[in-house]
This record gives structure tokens, C-alpha cells and sequence, in this order.
């Protein structure tokens, strides 16, 4: 095995957010309010691309990838792409983020592809608010794919919800019921402030602490962390089936158990959600034979890993918007 992916802060690097297109069908309001319009022509990564990418994170110790957009069930292919993906005998992990437009009708085939965790974006139980938000009035059939999840084998789903001021904070409790029969892992999800948006910022942005507080009031304890575990603080309770995660990145210390690196749509690697443009490595993957020197490449951009995020100060780095890179 080539070496441990791993930075001047000695953080190392298991996991790969693999974003395999930047299209998307929905018009969340925090981050494509007026839909996806390309930005000229765009080629994401191909197939071929996508499995030098994997066998190169994998030959340093990478062990887990989530499949990432956009939306990435956009691509025709995405079903290939998850069994190129799983099929690498050290990718123990293959995972997704939909906005479960295609869940329904794809679940098992996803599952039988190899996909073995699926987190479902949900910002609202409430059908208009559902459509308010995204832009899609979808909320049944979302609802629909999380079933067929389950009915595919998936044992525990995860759901995202982006807390929004007003659109969706009177629902917490909506929210707690929800999960109290259902295996879900329910994250909340500060909102983070991005390039494009700033008066949706100021007026939506909910920090999460009062929720963190209401919940260890109930009874909700704090579950250890695990090496591979996202940046959630995930809480169980003995009534309830499902978990609460809480992903608050604007607490101090966040960015402390970053464990993650991120690949675009268009092969960039980027060393952090808010940093700079990427490094681009699409010139790297064009030939098996190329390995050896992507890996170098990798090795080498990582030691440029900032400490943290500048989220604080109001500095969201080059990231327009979530979608661009795969949140
Ligand atoms: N802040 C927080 N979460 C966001 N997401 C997209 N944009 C933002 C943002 N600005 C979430 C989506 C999805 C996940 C990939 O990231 O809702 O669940
Ligand atoms: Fe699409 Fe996800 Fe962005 Fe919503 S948050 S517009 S589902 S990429």
C-alpha cells in the first residue's frame, strides 16, 4: 500500500466524498434556488476516470466513498458507477446522498449494485414546505423511496435536514415523533453560508445548540465516535429507534476529525469544503499507467490542508454553492 493519506496535523484520510456530477433536478433555496444551469459544457468524470480515482484513494488507505452530486442519480450510469466503485476489493463503503427523486425505482438495484449506506435529504414533514424549499413537489415519493430503501435491505437510512430559521424549526418535534419507530438516523445540519448566498444566510442560518441542549434535557445521549464516522454528534435515547445527528460546523473544534477529501464532478481535488478552487487531477487520470504519479500528486496537495474553515469570519472560500462539489 502506497502511504497513509494523512496531513501536518496528523488528521488521516479513510473516506472520499466522490461527487460524480454537478446536475440537479431540485432548486433547494440554500443552494440552487434557481435550478442548475450549466455553465458551458461541461464532462464529468467518465466511468473509466471515476475507477483510477477509486483505486488510487484506496491504495492509501481510503476505505470508504459516498457517491456524491448534485444529484448523482442524474447520471444514466450511476448504477455502474456504484458497482465499479464496490467492486474494489478495498472499498468496504460505498455510500450515497440523494435527493431520492429516483430512490423509489432504484433502491434495490443500488443495493444489488453494491451500495451499502444511503442518506436521504429531507428538510421538511410538511408536503408545502417540502415543495417550498426544494422546489419539487416530491415529498410523497421521497417518503416512498425511504420504504423502498428498507424493502431493499438497506437496514438504517439516513436523513439530512438543513435547518432553516422559520421554514422548518417549528418542526423539530415533528421531526423526534418521526423516528421514534423508524431505524433513521435524522442529522440536523447547520446551515453553512456559501458564495452565492448571503441574505439567505442571514435571515435562515439556525444554530443547532439549542436543539443539542433540548436533547440531552430529554434524555438523549452522546454516542461515541468512530474512525470513519462523519463530523455528527450522534445521540440515541432508549424510546427511540431512529438516532439524532448534529452537524454543527460552526462549533469550535469541527474541523478537528476531519477525516475526509473531496473529488468534483470535473476531477478537482478539494482539501476542504470552504478552500480554495481545487487542485485539478483530471490530467492524472487518463491512464492506469498514471497511478503512481497521481498518488504523488495527492500526497503532496495534502500537505497544503488548512487547520480549519474560516466559516466563522464569514469566509466561504471558492465554493459557490454545495453543489459544485458535493456538500
Ligand atoms: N448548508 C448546509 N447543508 C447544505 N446542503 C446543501 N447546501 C447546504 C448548505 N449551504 C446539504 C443538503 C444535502 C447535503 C448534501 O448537504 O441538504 O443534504
Ligand atoms: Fe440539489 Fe442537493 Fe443542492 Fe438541493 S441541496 S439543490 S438536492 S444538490
Amino acid at each position: 500500500m502506497a502511504q497513509q493519506l494523512k496531513d501536518r496535523f496528523q488528521r488521516q484520510f479513510y473516506y472520499l466524498r466522490l461527487s460524480v456530477t454537478d446536475v440537479c433536478n431540485f432548486k433547494c433555496q440554500y443552494c440552487l434556488p434557481d435550478g442548475y444551469h450549466p455553465n458551458g459544457r461541461r464532462s464529468f468524470l467518465t466511468l473509466a476516470e471515476i475507477e483510477r480515482v477509486v483505486a488510487a484513494f484506496a491504495a492509501c488507505g481510503t476505505n470508504k466513498i459516498r457517491l456524491t452530486g448534485g444529484e448523482p442519480s442524474m447520471r444514466r450510469d450511476f448504477t455502474d458507477i456504484i458497482a465499479a466503485t464496490a467492486s474494489h476489493p478495498d472499498i468496504d463503503i460505498v455510500a450515497t446522498t440523494t435527493n431520492g427523486y429516483r430512490l423509489k425505482d432504484n433502491a434495490q438495484a443500488w443495493r444489488d449494485a453494491g451500495l451499502s449506506r444511503i442518506n436521504v435529504s429531507i428538510d421538511s414533514l410538511d408536503p408545502r414546505q417540502f415543495a417550498l424549499i426544494t422546489g419539487q413537489d416530491r415529498f410523497r415519493s421521497v417518503m416512498e423511496g425511504i420504504d423502498a430503501a428498507f424493502t431493499a435491505g438497506f437496514d438504517k437510512v439516513k436523513v439530512n435536514t438543513v435547518l432553516l430559521k422559520s421554514l422548518n424549526s417549528h418542526e423539530i418535534g415533528g421531526f423526534l415523533e418521526w423516528i421514534r419507530t423508524r431505524p433513521i438516523q435524522l442529522r440536523f445540519i447547520e446551515l453553512m453560508q456559501t458564495g452565492e448566498m448571503d441574505k439567505f444566510f442571514q435571515r435562515y442560518h439556525q444554530s443547532g445548540q439549542a436543539i443539542k441542549q433540548q436533547l440531552i434535557e430529554q434524555g438523549w445521549q452522546l454516542r461515541e465516535r468512530s474512525e470513519n464516522d462523519g463530523p455528527a454528534q450522534v445521540f440515541y435515547h432508549p424510546d427511540y429507534l431512529g438516532e439524532i445527528g448534529l452537524i454543527l460546523p460552526y462549533e469550535s473544534g469541527f474541523c478537528l476529525s476531519c477525516n475526509r477529501l473531496r473529488i468534483s464532478a470535473l476531477g478537482k481535488l478539494h482539501l476542504c469544503l470552504f478552500g480554495e478552487g481545487g487542485i485539478d487531477l483530471r490530467d492524472l487520470l487518463q491512464q492506469d499507467a498514471q497511478q503512481a504519479q497521481l498518488i504523488a500528486q495527492i500526497q503532496s496537495s495534502l500537505q497544503q490542508k488548512a487547520q480549519t474553515h474560516y466559516l466563522h469570519e464569514g469566509n466561504t472560500g471558492a465554493t459557490p454553492h454545495l453543489a459544485s462539489i458535493g456538500g
